[in-house]
């Protein structure tokens, strides 16, 4: 018969790892939070700048540059993968993935129940392939500002800028408040 005092200390393992894990977890979302952040402010700071010294086509530029500059700059530091998705991609190196779709469609669901989108994020631990990976996703809101490239009505040579080095943009005809896109990180576990 099986000495039920044998098994006291892997019930007690057990009873100590999970909290341990919901911890793990705590500290991934918040490191990607931290991430996220750093992401932002440095590409809004850039944007601003460019925005104030040489006008939005320069900024246009900044975008172009920068972003891709500072994700791969965070994800070297990291060792993560760092980006930026929507479901209306100016660039379509940004194009979202199966996983990282449904929680964009889920953001705008929100969004339109009310939600403000500066308050929708999604993280979750899924396998992929052979790969268990953490993944986290905070939506990006769209501010006055963005809407001079990302509005209803563009200026003629910020239309012309976009249309040259964007063939397919998509990335227009937000107002203030929607989801523009995502911030998205993969975390190999
Ligand atoms: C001066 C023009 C300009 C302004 C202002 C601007 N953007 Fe963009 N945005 C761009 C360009 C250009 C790209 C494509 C960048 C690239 O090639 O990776 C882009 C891409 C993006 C993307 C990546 C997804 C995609 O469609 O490729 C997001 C998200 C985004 N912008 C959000 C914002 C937000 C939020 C604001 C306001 C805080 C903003 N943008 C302001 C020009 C602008």
């Amino acid at each position: 018969m099986m000495n039920k005092w044998k098994l006291l200390p892997l019930a007690l393992a057990l009873a100590v790892a999970a909290p341990a894990q919901a911890d793990a977890l705590d500290d991934r979302v918040a490191a990607s939070q931290a991430a996220i952040q750093k992401f932002a402010s440095s590409l809004q700071g850039d944007l601003q700048a460019a925005m104030q010294e040489g006008g939005p086509i320069q900024a246009i530029e900044v975008c172009q540059q920068r972003a891709p500059e500072i994700a791969s700059d965070i994800s070297s530091e990291t060792g993560w993968t760092v980006g930026r998705t929507s479901l209306k991609l100016r660039n379509p190196d940004n194009a979202p993935d199966e996983w990282e779709r449904a929680v964009l469609k889920d953001f705008d669901a929100q969004r339109a129940a009310g939600v403000p989108a500066a308050e929708l994020s999604r993280h979750e631990v899924v396998e992929e392939g052979d790969d268990t990976v953490f993944r986290f996703m905070r939506a990006i809101p769209t501010a006055g500002l963005c809407l001079t490239c990302h509005g209803s009505e563009l200026g003629g040579d910020i239309k012309h800028a976009l249309e040259r080095l964007y063939p397919d943009d998509q990335a227009t005809g937000y107002s203030e408040g929607d989801v523009r896109g995502a911030f998205t990180i993969i975390q190999r576990m």
